[in-house]
């Protein structure tokens, strides 16, 4: 079993991320909220994951659907009331699964009171809670900050004569987190959703927090790995490097006081995201941040010398003591199945679930999900209403969850309700009630890796050894003793033989009909996009002679 010791479970456990509009409509009105994650519970406790990661379920405008906070101490009426919050989080706590909210401590939404109070005038009590400055002096903006939405960041507004910042939309004012007033206002948020039982925030844009006091203008792009500081930007136009505007030297004492908070709570965590260096996100899971959020899976190439030299290179650059994470997927990138393929999504789930480390799971993932295409006429998302048809929209990948196979709306919500984002025909497809029951769906394997995940401690506090960097397959072990679990996984449309030394054993195949299974061999064939675990009993040995045996090209 997972332990469930202090300080422990998200180092052990596994998150799957519930994007509320997109999980269950419960109450009808074709927008999923608090009482539809209540009705689905049971699902997510039986897929076998650890913890619940709820996007934002504040008051909000919904204008980037929940990160845009009007009130932080409220549940937005479109998601619910606290009373339906609180049922979530003690339903989830009796069927052992922690609850992890997002929180966004970067902007509120401009239609937050503090925002009102600071537009007012120029010495109203919350002005300087936000990021004011003069205009230059030909009246444009202080400098040539963009926002991750396009466009600048800054907003003049005429009745007080000043420009404001936003990292995002100008209806998302940046918070001034140099203010104490700001930082102590925030820290009671936080306190006032731990004291109702949740088990951490997921912080939101947390690289973002503090921009150089000095208004220096960013570098632009160079085209280079460099790009990476901006974070992969996938929702904005603008490539520049954000070297003023995100990652300032008094990050990391930002994140430590915000770490505080949770300490006076037993067994909170805090996972916050980054979009940095790799080397630097890992560098910041030792500074205040339980999990550094690592998303480079995301945007790594998938074959099997990228992917391996993306491993070998993160777990180098972890300081003592820091947790790896990976993520697969999220609300704001193309799906899984979408960027990679259908066929290599059960390669890339084995990938997830049995890499070192916290994975974090996508809704629909666990299905295969694709993205959704989404039509000029339904585009709902802010990143696509700013610059239709360049393909920026996040719309196709918040496809509203399908459970049922057979009516109209996939059991999301009622038939006869429009949901708020379309449901396309195929959904049903790949709707839970069509795999829950199929030994050979996505759904069985992510639920067969997540159980092994628990049966096997190798698997989630093992070492993690890369033992070949073939462009066709990936091969790792975790463990090194007795106990060592070898990972093959088959990237390519073509068998891939694999020779040991001595006796294997096949423990788990992606492929239902694998007919190796249990057989001892010397040798195996993984199928085309075949994952495999593997056992052996030859400790260390074995491992270096698989490294050898694996590089041979198929017969
Ligand atoms: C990151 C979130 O993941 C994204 O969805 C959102 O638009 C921005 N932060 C702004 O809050």
């Amino acid at each position: 079993m997972t332990t469930q010791e202090p300080g422990q479970w998200w180092r052990e456990g596994a998150f799957y991320q519930v994007y509320v509009p997109s999980f269950q409509d419960g109450d009808g009105d074709g927008f999923g909220d608090l009482r539809g994650v209540e009705q689905r519970l049971d699902y997510i406790a039986a897929l076998g994951v650890t913890a619940i990661w709820l996007s934002p379920i504040y008051a909000s405008p919904l204008l980037d659907f929940g990160y845009d906070v009007s009130g932080y101490t409220e549940v937005g009426a479109v998601f619910g009331d606290l009373a339906t919050f609180e049922r979530v989080v003690r339903g989830a706590h009796e069927r052992g699964l922690r609850v992890v909210l997002d929180y966004v401590p970067q902007h509120t939404s401009s239609e937050h009171p503090w925002f009102r109070d600071a537009l007012s005038s120029r010495d109203s009590a919350h002005r300087d809670w936000y990021l004011w400055h003069d205009p230059k002096p030909d009246g444009g903006p202080p400098n040539n900050w963009a926002s991750a939405f396009g466009g600048s960041s800054w907003t003049f507004h005429e009745p007080t004569g000043q420009y404001y910042y936003h990292a995002h939309l100008p209806e998302q004012p940046s918070l001034n987190w140099r203010n104490p007033d700001v930082k102590q206002a925030m820290f009671d948020v936080m306190r006032f959703w731990l004291d109702r039982g949740v088990d951490g925030f997921r912080v939101d844009a947390v690289w973002r927090l503090i921009k150089d006091a000095l208004l220096r203008d960013n570098p632009m792009d160079d085209g280079g790995e460099s790009f990476e500081i901006g974070g992969a930007a996938a929702h904005t136009t603008v490539r520049q490097i954000q070297k003023y505007t995100a990652d300032q030297p008094e990050l990391p004492g930002l994140l430590t006081a915000m770490h505080a908070v949770t300490e006076d709570y037993a067994d909170r965590m805090l996972m916050g995201e980054l979009h940095l260096k790799l080397e630097r996100v890992a560098a910041l899971g030792s500074r205040g941040l339980d999990i550094a959020m690592n998303f480079s899976l995301i945007d790594t190439p998938w074959n099997g010398v990228d992917l391996a030299e993306l491993i070998q290179r993160y777990y180098a650059a972890l300081p003592a003591g820091s947790h790896p994470n990976w993520v697969l997927s999220n609300h704001d990138r193309s799906r899984l199945a979408s960027r990679i393929g259908r066929k290599r999504v059960p390669g890339a789930l084995t990938l997830l679930l049995t890499l070192k480390g916290t994975p974090t799971l996508y809704y629909g993932d666990e299905l295969g999900l694709p993205d959704s295409p989404v039509d000029s006429e339904h585009a709902r998302d802010c990143a696509e209403l700013r610059a239709p048809g360049l393909g920026l929209g996040r719309d196709p990948q918040r496809m509203p969850m399908p459970w049922q196979e057979k009516p109209a709306h996939a059991g999301f919500g009622p038939d006869d309700v429009e949901t708020w984002l379309p449901i396309p025909s195929w959904a049903g497809e790949f709707s839970v009630e069509s795999q829950e029951f199929d030994p050979g769906s996505v759904l069985s394997l992510v639920k067969e890796l997540l159980s092994l995940r628990k049966e096997l401690a190798v698997l989630r506090e093992g070492s993690i050894t890369v033992l070949s960097a073939h462009p066709d397959h990936l091969v790792y072990r975790r463990g090194d003793g007795e106990d060592a679990v070898l990972i093959a996984v088959n990237l390519s449309d073509r068998d891939q033989r694999i020779a040991f030394p001595g006796s294997t054993s096949t423990l788990w195949s992606s492929h239902a009909t694998v007919d190796e299974r249990d057989q001892p061999t010397d040798a195996v064939t993984l199928a085309p996009f075949e994952a495999r675990l593997l056992t052996g009993s030859q400790g260390n040995g074995f491992a270096s002679a698989v490294q050898r045996a694996v590089h041979r090209r198929p017969e």
